[in-house]
């Protein structure tokens, strides 16, 4: 087994063209632009069509991926999307979206750790390119969070959008990957999940009508723990990689609540221009909240060689984790 080191050689992002305004919210829930403003931060969100789901998007990303960097699906040695909106329960959404690219007999698989998705599917990418198993891997953020809300609660239902990021990671002499942090507790999973159809409680009438396929979130308890943790899991890379907090050129966090990421970045010192923020047009995307952030601060030129980018991420599981790379062109 050789070591090396691995770098982004391409990234690409999609929402479906379906936007839903603050606006239009108000239109059947008890609520107001104003208080989505002021209590999240978000204006807009992208919600799937009826006949769109999570590969869809999720190929969508990739392919811009794929132009990005001059590649074709058939050089990619591994697909791996994060997400927990599968088109199925099996197989696995990696496995249609590599189909669907053109990609032959190529391994996918899917990361299921919500939020921290991009973070936990950063960290294994990484690691089996470093370590000499695949050339080329496409880690793909992907979810269609609209199809498993309610729609009638007016605590969730405003704040998640559905949207995919794709990155393409690639053996380099260089190395981009500086630490990572993870962590996960699942002792009290009831805090933010959606029981879907799973073993603990298959899916039956009464399962239905008491609505346990879709989101629940006790929010306000979830929101303290995103911050504290969102702040430990980026100290502890700090620290692995031997950074100081103004080494740091962009802040990429998951973009769960602006008052979450404003909380912790005041913490770190973080000036305002070096978090990169997207919620107002996206909502909650959960694990394709960062590498759609990412992509849009790379397409838009303000990423150079050397900078060095924190992915800081919270969510169900509940799951944690951040990873600190230093951008290579
Ligand atoms: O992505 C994974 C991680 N996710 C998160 O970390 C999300 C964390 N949680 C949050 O972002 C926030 O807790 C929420 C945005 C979900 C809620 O904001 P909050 O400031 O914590 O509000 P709250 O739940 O404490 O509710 C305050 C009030 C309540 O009314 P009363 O009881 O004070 O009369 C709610 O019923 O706001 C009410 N409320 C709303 N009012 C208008 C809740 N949702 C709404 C709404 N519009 N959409």
């Amino acid at each position: 087994m050789s070591f090396t080191g691995v770098k982004i050689v391409g990234v690409g992002h999609y929402a479906p063209a379906r936007v839903v305004t603050n606006h239009d919210l108000e239109q059947w829930l008890d609520t107001s632009d104003e208080w989505i403003t002021t209590r999240t931060g978000m204006k807009r969100r992208h919600w799937a069509s009826n006949d769109e789901a999570t590969s869809d998007l999720a190929a969508a990303a990739a392919s811009a991926a794929l132009v990005h960097a001059g590649l074709q699906a058939q050089q990619i040695d591994c697909f791996i999307v994060a997400t927990v909106t599968p088109d199925y329960y099996f197989p696995a959404t990696a496995c249609l979206v590599a189909s669907r690219l053109g990609a032959v007999d190529k391994p996918a698989f899917d990361v299921a750790i919500a939020c921290s998705g991009f973070i936990y599917g950063l960290t294994v990418a990484a690691g089996l390119v470093r370590s000499g198993v695949y050339r080329r891997i496409m880690l793909i953020g992907a979810e269609t969070l609209s199809k498993i809300l309610d729609k009638d609660d007016r605590s969730t239902a405003i704040l998640f959008g559905d949207g995919a990021g794709a990155v393409i990671l690639e053996r380099s002499d260089e190395d981009s990957f500086l630490a990572a942090d993870l962590g996960a507790d699942g002792s009290r999973p009831e805090l933010l999940f959606a029981q879907g159809s799973g073993a603990r409680r298959p899916l039956d009438h009464a399962a239905l009508d008491e609505k346990v396929h879709l989101i629940h979130m006790q929010g306000p308890e979830t929101f303290k723990l995103a911050v504290n943790r969102m702040i430990e899991s980026t100290e502890a890379v700090l620290e692995q990689a031997k950074l100081a907090k103004s080494e740091i050129t962009f802040l990429i966090p998951h973009q769960a609540n602006k008052r979450i990421i404003d909380a912790a970045a005041r913490y770190l010192g973080m000036p305002n221009g070096k978090v990169v923020i997207n919620i107002a047009e996206y909502g909650n995307t959960s694990a394709a909240s960062i590498p759609m952030a990412l992509s849009e601060v790379v397409r838009a030129g303000l990423v150079k060689s050397g900078d060095v980018l924190v992915f800081v991420a919270f969510g169900g599981g509940l799951s944690w984790g951040a990873v600190a790379w230093r951008w290579h062109q």
